[in-house]
């Protein structure tokens, strides 16, 4: 039997938890702007309840060639370990498990719901709201799609970060709009410009290089310094999974955590394939969601790998006949919200 809390958790579409999230997003602190909303899509409510309805499971994740571990109870306090705050997860699972447990009904909504679980642990820490949001959005969408039996089974343990994440906030930030050096005489460079992917903020070498206005996945194929298939059987060349080379396999998406902005603008066709594959990519012409083998870089960028990847567009969000509304708020849009300091929440 389910609690009042998971079953009104489990009232809300994954449209309405987005919404949620698109009203909170210029109250969350830039370092986890882009991670929040990649999370979000990194486990889609939609496809999950799809999943858990099915008669047989395993049939329907091989009708939608999933690969990986697409699964958040395997990950309840892990898969959020690309966000600054997720240093704060302990205290949020406490305070999310306090409010299910004291839980009446009376809740202005879902935004104020995880607003409120923000603040209560933002106090605690004392740390800033901003830090807090989005890990306690995270929180809770974990626990509607785990139940709170196993939410509260989880250990709450968090991993130290040992690379850029172990920096300030606000270091972060400055640390991803860097590009590498190119040398004294670097402006006279023109094609041989060499830039630098991170692709897991918590490691101090978890990094590749890669030539200006090359695929993010060339560059990590090159990236021959550990065994990645031993860790990730997707990962046959390099440490992003990769397998067509050419947009129809879904394997290679990545989430951009900052330097979007470097990236080459999106095309028809990984756009068009975005949705048949079910990765709900915002409009903007430079996402935070991309296919690694079609974006190209001009510059430094940080990316986030889901640990699966699968086709499921089709089925879930129905993209053939139905044109998909943009999730999210575009970049533009959210930059104006919150230059002139707008705040919904
Ligand atoms: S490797 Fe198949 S879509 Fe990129």
């Amino acid at each position: 039997m389910t609690t009042k809390f998971e079953d009104y958790l489990n009232k809300f579409t994954e449209s309405e938890w987005l919404a949620a999230i698109e009203k909170l997003l210029p109250a969350i602190h830039e370092v986890d702007r882009n991670a929040v909303q990649i999370w979000f899509r990194f486990y889609p409510l939609e496809l999950f309840r799809y999943l858990q309805a099915a008669e047989d499971k395993t049939k329907a994740a091989q009708k939608f060639v999933l690969q990986g571990d697409y699964e958040l109870k395997n990950q309840i306090d892990s898969s959020h370990r690309f966000l600054y705050g997720h240093r704060f997860w302990k205290e949020t699972k406490a305070e999310i498990e306090n409010r299910a447990a004291s839980f009446n009904d009376e809740t202005a909504g879902l935004s104020a719901l995880i607003e409120e679980i923000a603040r209560s642990v933002a106090e605690k820490l004392k740390a800033d709201k901003s830090l807090t949001i989005g890990i306690a959005a995270i929180g809770l969408m974990t626990l509607a799609q785990v139940g709170l039996e196993a939410f509260k089974t989880a250990k709450g343990e968090t991993e130290k970060p040992k690379g850029l994440l172990a920096k300030s906030p606000d270091q972060i930030v400055k640390e991803r709009l860097k590009d590498d050096s190119q040398g004294v005489f670097g402006f006279l460079k023109t094609v041989n410009k060499k830039f630098t992917v991170v692709y897991d903020e918590t490691e101090r070498d978890a990094k590749f290089s890669i030539i200006h206005d090359e695929e993010i996945a060339t560059g990590s194929a090159r990236n021959q310094t550990k065994d990645w298939r031993a860790a990730d059987e997707r990962c046959w060349e390099g440490v992003v999974p990769v397998e067509c080379r050419s947009a129809a396999c879904g394997t290679c998406w990545v989430g951009v955590l900052g330097g979007e902005e470097k990236l080459s603008e999106v095309s028809r066709l990984e756009r068009k394939q975005m949705k048949v594959f079910g990765y709900q990519q915002p409009e903007d012409d430079k996402p935070f969601l991309r296919l690694a083998c079609q974006a190209r870089t001009f510059g430094n960028v940080s990316i986030v790998i889901p640990p699966w990847n699968g086709v499921f567009g089709k089925k879930i969000y129905g993209v053939e006949d139905v044109e998909l509304e943009p999730a999210t708020t575009s970049a533009k849009k959210l930059r104006e919200t919150i230059a002139s300091g707008t705040s919904e929440t």
